[in-house]
């Protein structure tokens, strides 16, 4: 259609009907049964008549389901505009991929939307037009369960991968002509905004940040979002500068719309237009309904009170009905881009769906992603990879050694039948090795607290826990090597999955150690949606790798990894702290008036804690490979840069595999502001890039450095950058010291 017909359809439409555009019910409201619950349900007091109109819903899913429900719906509504499926398509749909915090760790944008397309290709083919994804949270505290969802601890980082999302979802067609092609889908960036830094952690928390800090360190990822074309934007169930998202005129209006241009449409999350009563800055659902459409708030998830509430309001006078058909206009201009008016099906069909979901081309991308996400954190004597001849018989034990829960929290659609298990691919992939599988634990011990969406989760094993164990500790005694497979239960991170204590359930530490006290040689495979205090485990095992949860291909990629197949060469996307008591800890921190240095590390006063080191176990971009690699020195192309119309800097190093086999390295360029008018972090991201070395081999790689890049928001409030002495690092992770110096003149 075009605008000028979707303006005639507007102008045709009751109140009632427009009211019902800007409202989303869960899916069990337009077929009975079928209702995933992704947030509590409260009373929704529509009638028949008005579910009818309702515009959209989530969480249904299914290509003959979809099918049926359009059609049923459409013909029952007035002027027959189709109805909008969401769900959260988060790492993939039934393909499961790496959860985003591995995806980070992967340092690979191109891999990273190569899975959004992937995902997108699968959604579409289930029916579905929206996913609400990415998620673009800054996180740089573990102990909020929600970490796993988001890309990580930094906004270069992140806006890297959130233009990949976007861009993978949404596809190239959209980009072009402003049109969908069947086989995207368009992507509901979320939570806007400053989601990820709720007070100690806890889950819906307030948020309390600077405006500053909110504009250099959270808001990035999301710009690049919308400038990569983001067609829809969620709210967040905080608190910011103690205004709730969902009534943040600040916030929708004021920024996402008028000074980034944002044109689309946005959402509150679950419910949290009701929420707004709860927050206690709404007294009743009239209030709450006026609040959110003040704050530039088009879609009502899960609630009822646009629909309700809005003719009345409308009526009223007390909001103006040009605000409400502004709302309903970018409503419907999403649906026409999605080509719903022209076809409301999008061509799918079962046959259709059936051939792409969980196809071996979608299994291969799935198994490229784990690989190239798995982060090697210790490799003492080169235990691994393993060895038919060198590693003798292994033994691999826990509770992941066998289990399909591998696809994190926010993987609705996963199905573990479906995935691969280590020890399914070990049996396949290790004949010439001797092997022998023990469960050994539990996930968690019965008093953890694990919750899924539909109630309490029992963490349960095939027998008592000394059982289990002494049937492990045989094992091991009588292996040459252990792999471990330990971790988190998958919905201890995710959604309301906040926790105090992050270290690995405690069920799981007695099996460690009592597998380490029978046989040294253990290779800790470890799941985890978060960074987690590894002390014990780090201490405990020679060799550490994680792999988060990486999804349908998950024993596959981890056999292969363990065997050399594949060389390690993820990153961390976010420091792993030493301890809870340092949370938060980031690479980018500040110096501090009274920093700890190399000389003075014997006096009192200064920046540091009593019992514990400042720095993270493990810090943001660290990861080993089975191979080394060397860097020269940094060479620059100058010595300065000019702030007006001067030419870019090149920065470049040159990398050697000095080892024995090919590898990925993650080249990885920070820069540090040395004096600046506001205190600025010790140093930042400002360029990756991921290349292979055979051994022996060596290759340059250079960096582009401009002055945007070096630009800051200045103590008067504006963003630029200033004239003085900079630093670049290039080396293999946050830490590195190879750098040179340049001026900006
Ligand atoms: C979550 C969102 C999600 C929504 C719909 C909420 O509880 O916070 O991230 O997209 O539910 O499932």
């Amino acid at each position: 259609m075009t605008e000028k017909e979707l303006k005639k359809l507007l102008s045709e439409m009751s109140l009632e009907e427009k009211a019902g555009q800007l409202e989303q019910l869960p899916f069990g409201f337009f077929e009975d049964g079928n209702t995933v619950l992704t947030g509590p349900m409260g009373e929704i007091s529509l009638t028949r008549e008005q579910i009818a109109l309702t515009g959209s819903t989530l969480s249904g899913c299914g290509a003959a389901k979809l099918r049926r429900v359009q059609r049923e719906y459409m013909e029952n509504h007035p002027h027959h505009i189709p109805l909008l499926f969401m769900m959260d398509i988060i790492n993939g749909c039934d393909t499961i991929f790496p959860i985003p915090l591995a995806q980070g760790a992967m340092f690979d944008p191109q891999r990273v939307k190569k899975a959004a397309q992937t995902a997108a290709r699968e959604a579409a083919a289930r029916g579905l037009h929206v996913t609400f994804s990415p998620m673009l949270d800054t996180v740089r505290d573990p102990r909020w369960g929600r970490v796993m969802e988001s890309t990580g601890e930094d906004p270069y980082l992140n806006s890297e991968n959130a233009k990949a999302m976007v861009k993978g979802y949404q596809g190239q067609d959209f980009g072009k002509t402003g049109v969908f092609a069947r086989d995207s889908v368009a992507a509901c960036i979320k939570h806007f905004a400053g989601y990820g830094a709720p007070l100690g952690g806890r889950d819906y928390n307030a948020v309390e940040l600077s405006d500053r800090t909110l504009r250099e360190d959270y808001l990035p990822a999301y710009k690049a979002a919308v400038d990569a074309g983001a067609q829809m934007v969620m709210t967040s169930f905080n608190t910011l500068d103690r205004v709730p998202s969902t009534a943040n005129r600040r916030l929708f209006s004021d920024l996402l719309r008028e000074e980034w241009g944002f044109e689309g449409v946005s959402i509150t999350d679950w419910a949290a237009m009701a929420e707004l009563m709860e927050h206690r800055v709404a007294a009743d659902d009239l209030e709450a309904c006026r609040l959110a459409m003040d704050a530039g708030i088009d879609i009502d998830m899960c609630t009822g009170i646009y629909q309700f509430r809005l003719p009345q309001l409308v009526k009223k006078g007390v909001i103006p009905v040009k605000k409400l058909d502004e709302a309903v206009l970018r409503v419907l201009k999403l649906k026409n881009a999605l080509g719903l008016f022209e076809d409301p099906y999008r061509g799918i069909d079962e046959d259709a769906e059936q051939a792409i979901l969980l196809s071996d081309e979608h299994r291969k991308q799935a198994r490229k992603a784990a690989e190239e996400s798995f982060v090697l954190l210790k490799n003492e004597g080169g235990l691994l990879p393993l060895d038919p001849e060198k590693s003798g018989k292994v033994a691999f034990i826990g509770p992941f050694s066998d289990s399909g829960e591998v696809s994190g929290a926010w993987s609705i659609l996963a199905d573990p039948a479906k995935c691969v298990t280590i020890r399914q691919a070990a049996e396949k992939k290790m004949k010439k090795f001797r092997l022998r599988f023990a469960e050994g634990s539990a996930f968690a011990d019965a008093e953890d607290p694990i919750a899924g969406f539909d109630g309490p989760y029992i963490p349960g094993a095939s027998g008592p826990e000394e059982e289990l164990i002494a049937d492990a500790v045989e094992a091991a005694k009588e292996a040459d090597t252990v792999v471990l497979c330990i971790g988190e239960h998958r919905l201890m991170t995710g959604e309301a999955s906040s926790r105090a204590n992050i270290q690995i359930p405690a069920v799981q530490a007695r099996l460690l150690r009592a597998v380490s006290a029978v046989n040294r040689n253990v290779v800790t495979v470890l799941f985890t949606g978060r960074p987690l205090d590894l002390r014990e485990v780090s201490s405990l095992s020679k060799a550490l790798l994680v792999v988060w949860f990486p999804g349908t291909e998950s024993g596959n990629a981890i056999v292969n990894t363990l065997t050399g197949k594949n060389n390690p060469s993820g990153k961390l996307p976010m420091s792993f702290p030493w301890c809870v008591g340092q949370v938060p800890v980031f690479y980018a921190s500040f110096s501090t008036g009274r920093p700890v240095t190399d000389n003075n590390r014997d006096m009192k006063f200064l920046s540091r804690y009593m019992d514990i080191p400042n720095d993270p176990l493990y810090s943001f971009g660290f990861g080993l490979s089975y191979t080394s690699f060397s860097f020269s020195e940094v060479s620059l192309s100058g010595k300065s840069i000019k702030r007006r119309g001067g030419k870019k800097l090149t920065a470049g190093v040159r990398v050697t595999n000095t080892g024995d086999r090919a590898g990925e390295c993650v080249v990885q360029m920070y820069i540090r502001d040395e004096v600046s008018s506001v205190a600025r972090p010790v140093r930042e991201l400002k360029g990756f890039k991921r290349i292979t070395l055979e051994p022996g081999v060596s290759e340059e790689v250079a960096f582009e450095i401009s002055e945007k890049m070096l630009r800051f928001i200045g103590i008067d409030g504006k963003r630029k950058s200033e004239p003085g002495k900079f630093t670049v690092y290039i080396g293999e992770d946050s830490s590195t010291m190879n750098g040179a110096d340049f001026a900006l003149m």
